[in-house]
């Protein structure tokens, strides 16, 4: 950290929709310098200097390397994510990944092993976790309100599908939705039980109302999990369905005493509630507004403050990979 303030100084590489978004939140924060933007398209660059002017602008990954930095934030397309974070963790920088972390349990892995080695600070955009309305649910479940979970549902249906290209690429983007939302749903519901060993995964891809090819990229999923605890786990995805709203988004959790919701408000994107259900009786734990998007990066950026040190929380996530690489392989046989 140099400069007259102590906070780190950190680069975006790709400033498309979700990197400029996670720039914004974190320089509201306070916490990071936002000291550089990088991205090979020059009106992405432009369009980040005007909400961050004190960034010096590059293009690439090379240039955000050869700065003087403390982290890096990688928002690029899905297959770029484990390489470009290997690079930046192997030359001592921390970093915050958009999630999928890679398109495998395997390429996720070799982010973490870096992590590790480097002793780096690693994040993941699991903004989902971040939601004041998941914390609730998480936390009545950790408490043991609900008693034991014996199932759970979770969904993230969505109207449209991405509006860039390369999400409709397989080797770019690892998979359709099972990868975009998926993998945010099986991390949610793995988060909230406390990460118990999976012991069952099944799952179907369908792509455009047929069972989906081995080189469809889907654009609906479901996948069953058994858990240890003897817990069966739904969740289904999908891309451009006939949802009647923007997005149907839930996950729900069923207990011997009770059971938790949190669930997205007249299809928004946005917006959730929080419900502890008990009988035919519902209690609102959380309402909103609640800016939750940005917070993973915002909690990141704060650590990094305090310390550039490998957190093996993050390793956890690799089980949600394994998850989604079970399904796919499965698929493609
Ligand atoms: N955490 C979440 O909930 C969440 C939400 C949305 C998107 N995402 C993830 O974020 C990533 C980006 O998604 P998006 O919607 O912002 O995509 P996008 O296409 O809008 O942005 C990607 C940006 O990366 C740039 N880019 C391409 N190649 C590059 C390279 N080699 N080096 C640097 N920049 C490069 C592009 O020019 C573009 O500006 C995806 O992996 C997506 O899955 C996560």
């Amino acid at each position: 950290m140099t400069g007259a303030s102590s906070r780190p100084r950190v680069g975006f590489l790709g400033v498309g929709w979700i990197g400029l978004n996670r720039m914004n939140a974190l320089a509201a924060s306070g916490h990071a310098e936002i000291a550089a933007v990088a991205d090979p398209n020059p009106d992405m660059v432009t369009a980040a200097l005007i909400e961050a002017p004190d960034a010096t602008p590059m293009t690439s990954l090379e240039d955000l390397l050869a700065f003087d930095l403390d982290g890096i934030v990688v928002a690029t397309p899905s297959a770029l994510h484990a390489d470009q974070a290997v690079a930046a963790l192997e030359a001592g920088l921390a970093v915050f990944c958009q999630k999928p972390l890679g398109r495998s349990e395997a390429e996720a892995r070799r982010v973490t092993d870096a992590a590790r080695s480097a002793d780096r600070l690693l994040g993941v955009d699991l903004s989902y976790r971040h939601t004041r309305g998941m914390e609730e649910v998480r936390r009545l479940i950790q408490s043991n309100a609900l008693g034991r979970i014996f199932a759970a549902d979770l969904t993230f249906h969505n109207a449209y599908g991405p509006d860039k290209p390369w999400f409709y690429d397989r080797k770019l983007a690892g998979g359709g939705c099972l990868m975009d939302l998926g993998t945010h749903l099986v991390d949610l519901a793995l988060w909230t039980l406390g990460f118990p060993e999976v012991e069952e995964v099944s799952g179907r891809l369908y792509a455009k109302a047929q069972t989906a090819g081995p080189n469809d990229v889907e654009d609906y999923a479901t996948v069953r999990m058994l858990l240890e605890t003897g817990a069966e786990v739904i969740l289904a995805c999908s891309w451009k369905l006939n949802a009647g709203q923007d997005a149907d988004i839930s996950a729900t959790f069923y207990g011997e005493n009770g059971a938790a919701r949190f669930r997205n408000i007249n299809g928004s994107f946005y917006d959730f509630q929080a419900e502890h259900l008990v009988g035919t009786e519902r209690r609102s734990l959380v309402e909103p507004p609640d800016l939750w998007g940005g917070r993973a990066i915002v909690e990141w950026g704060e650590q990094l403050g305090v310390g550039n040190k490998f957190d093996p929380q993050i390793e956890k996530h690799l089980r949600a990979m394994q998850v989604l690489d079970h399904v796919y392989r499965a698929h493609a046989r």
